[in-house]
């Protein structure tokens, strides 16, 4: 990074002579500060015109190291004509109203009073190292902003926050993170949305004046709105173009305003949904903002994100220790827990290949169904008489470790403790519940005391390694302080039971950001165990999640989400692609089922060390039935390709599959996992049926790997080897 200071500011009036009569010729202002970001991939470059908010002038991918910073920024300023404003007013890290900014502002601020303030910065300071902060000053109103940008130049995410302070407490209406600018040859973007049981639903919206905005109220990140978005470029696929990707790492709901300004300039801003905080306050600072280019397809960002979440985001209580096949048993017990009966699945569960058994809901309190009980969290003993010792015993003696369920912001109405403390639900009394249940308030440390001790009691006298921690319902109403004191309840329970993983979970992927699985390990990524679900959903969830925190189980043969009923191969083998569990009766299963299951579960361990920390490449499939991914760890040597066919093909012969990020010049060694299961309908003698081949990366890239027709409702899973 580099940065200059040219007091070189001069007139913006030219000779007028050559201009029609009444006309004025305008030309930039050269800029006064420059600052420079470089990560090897991506560079990003701020200018500021005079002691104004900087902007980016340039971001994507990495220029010569000679570039002029200062000529960029006069390069970078656009002309005017008629029916504009006499400058263009700059698209700066925090655009304000009071420059004639002619979109969305970058902060909303009332004083006490309600009057609202239109705040205008001033340079004050740069503090430059690996990384950038700059600070800027509104002295009329005692406001400070400072902006801080993180290179990282492994993952290629950079991490950007906006932090705002005030003489005196002030009520802050909208924060924006750094503003970016969105690039100008792309017609769509991409976000997400979704539901209970079909998340990481992606949209592409077509740029168009004016603003694409999401803004999530429910107090949690939600189905509803993943904080996730890629503006690809023209012509970008998963595995060729250029992207740029944001995601904001919080999980009490946001606001992202993508917007074309009407000069055609294009803005993206991110922070959380906006009037979250209640009460007027002198410091604020937005989550951080991950953010990437590639010009490698949407897969360059992926795999930033991915790589980030593993190696940077995510605290492992054990990073040396390979992630364990779990066994949950809600599908297979739901409330009814039985010790005679739980011990028979454990059983059942090891012998499959099983390493970790999650008591799911259920144990506690008097909690016969989901209507009473959330928040006594006291083991239940009607259902385990000598406590829960007695399973977690057997369920060490079979090898496996022990996790258990609990939901610690809610409360039932029907409960002990609600009805010892009515005041500390959340909302309004007649408020409308959601799955019988209130949200606990959590921004009363009495409550957080409380939960604290309840699950420390079970976490201290049982030997638990892992936590399901379940969110079910939506908030009443948005509030800030609801998020931040779930995190710091995690954050305690984290400090004193080191040893202890946590999945993040409410109703499948309601809670699922960056800001949590800094405190958490796992996500439950759906409620749905249906394959084809699933193959869906975790492809797209891959655009930012890697497969070590993605769980994945092999549900009922009969789906109880959807009521499908599917193959046991394919349930299997979608499991495999993610850290792989179980989440049926195994007292359903027949012997077919046992040993199709007991196979690729070891399949999986086998593979296991090279596949967590492998890069999930989504494959540009030339067959929207076929949902296609490569799992390549960095170096190259090797990879593993999964190609499920979600539907009918309108084509009566499989399209070759291309694959990606191979070495052109090497030979790989390919060859077909599960050729075995091939259906006698494909009649035929693709080489791959046969056996091993040996292509070159060139070929496997450019033509693609012909694959055995097969039934809808399958995978093809290819491994290959670099010679
Ligand atoms: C919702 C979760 O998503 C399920 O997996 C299960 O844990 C239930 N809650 C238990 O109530």
């Amino acid at each position: 990074m580099s940065s200059a200071n040219n007091d070189t500011a001069e007139a913006t009036h030219a000779s007028a002579a050559a201009l029609p009569l009444g006309k004025t010729e305008h030309r930039a202002h050269p800029a006064n500060h420059v600052w420079r970001l470089d990560d090897g991939r991506q560079t990003l470059v701020l200018t500021a015109t005079a002691e104004r908010l900087p902007q980016v002038v340039y971001w994507g991918a990495k220029l010569p190291k000679g570039e002029d910073l200062a000529t960029m920024h006069t390069a970078h300023a656009i002309d005017i004509t008629g029916g504009m404003l006499d400058e263009n007013p700059d698209l700066s890290l925090c655009p304000e109203a009071s420059r004639t900014f002619p979109g969305q502002p970058g902060l909303i601020v009332r004083k006490q009073d309600g009057t609202p303030l239109l705040p205008k910065f001033c340079f004050e300071s740069a503090a430059n190292g690996k990384d950038l902060s700059l600070k800027y000053r509104d002295e009329d109103n005692g406001l400070t902003l400072t902006f801080e940008f993180e290179t990282d130049p492994e993952t290629f995410i950079i991490r950007a926050k906006t932090i705002w302070n005030a003489d005196a407490p002030v009520h802050l209406h909208w924060l924006a993170a750094p503003v970016m600018p969105a690039p100008q040859l792309s017609d769509e973007m991409i976000d997400f949305s979704g539901r209970w049981c079909r998340e990481f639903e992606t949209n592409r919206t077509a740029w168009s004046p004016g603003i694409r905005y999401r803004e999530n109220r429910t107090g949690r990140t939600g189905h509803e709105h993943f904080p996730g978005l890629i503006v690809p470029c023209v012509g970008t696929s998963n595995t060729h173009g250029e992207a740029y990707a944001f995601h904001y790492g919080w999980s009490g709901g946001h606001r992202m305003v993508a917007e074309e300004l009407p000069d055609g300039r294009r803005q993206i801003q991110w922070g959380h949904a906006a009037r979250m905080e209640t009460q007027a306050a002198t410091e604020f600072s937005t989550a951080p903002l991950y953010m990437t280019y590639s010009d490698t397809g949407l897969n360059g960002c992926a795999v930033s994100f991915q790589r980030h979440v593993r190696d940077r985001v995510v605290t492992w209580p054990k990073p040396n220790t390979p992630r364990p096949v779990h066994y949950n048993c809600w599908e297979a017990v739901y409330f009814d827990h039985k010790l005679d009966v739980l011990n028979n699945i454990a059983d059942r569960a090891a012998k499959l290949g099983a390493e970790r058994f999650v008591l799911d809901d259920g144990w506690f309190g008097n909690r016969d169904d989901d209507t009473r009980a959330l928040s006594d969290w006291e083991v239940d003993v009607r259902k385990y008489p000598d406590g829960l010792m007695p399973l977690i015993e057997h369920v060490h003696s079979l090898g496996m470790s022990f996790g258990i369920w609990f939901e610690p912001e809610m409360i039932n109405p029907d409960s002990d403790i609600h009805r010892a403390h009515p005041d500390w639900a959340l909302g309004a009394e007649d408020q409308t519940l959601g799955r019988q249940q209130k949200a606990l308030n959590m921004a009363l440390p009495e409550v957080r005391d409380f939960i604290y001790d309840r699950m420390a009691a079970i976490l201290s006298v049982h030997p638990i390694d892992y936590i399901k921690w379940d969110h079910n319902r939506v908030l009443p109403m948005p509030d800030a302080a609801q998020t931040r004191g779930s995190y710091e309840l995690i954050d305690r329970l984290r400090a004193d039971f080191p040893d202890v993983e946590i999945e993040s979970c409410a109703s499948g992927g309601g809670r699922i950001d960056f800001g949590i699985l800094k405190r958490t390990q796992r996500v439950w990524l759906s409620d749905s165990n249906d394959a084809l679900e699933r193959l869906h959903i975790q492809h797209n969830a891959a655009l930012f999640l890697p497969l070590s925190i993605t769980g994945s189980h092999v549900g009922p043969r009969r789906c109880h989400t959807s009521g499908r009923i599917l193959d046991i191969s394919f349930r299997a083998w979608v499991a495999a692609q993610r850290h792989m569990g179980f989440e049926m009766d195994p007292r359903e299963l027949d012997d077919h089922e046992e040993r199709v299951l007991t196979e690729v579960t070891s399949w999986w361990k086998y593979n296991r060390d090279w596949l967590e920390d492998a890069d999930i490449l989504r494959l540009d499939s030339p067959d929207p039935a076929v949902i296609a991914e490569q799992q390549m760890p960095q170096d190259g040597s090797r990879f593993v390709v999964f190609a499920g066919k979600a539907a009918t093909s309108s084509q009566i012969a499989p399209r070759p599959l291309r694959l990606t990020g191979l070495d052109p010049k090497a030979m790989y060694t390919v060859v077909l996992a599960n050729r075995a299961t091939a259906p006698t309908l494909s009649r035929g003698t693709p080489a791959l049926k046969d056996g091993p081949m040996t292509l070159s990366g060139a070929y496997l890239m450019h033509h693609g790997l012909t694959l055995p027709w097969s039934f809808p409702e399958t995978m093809w899973v290819l491994e290959g080897q670099r010679v």
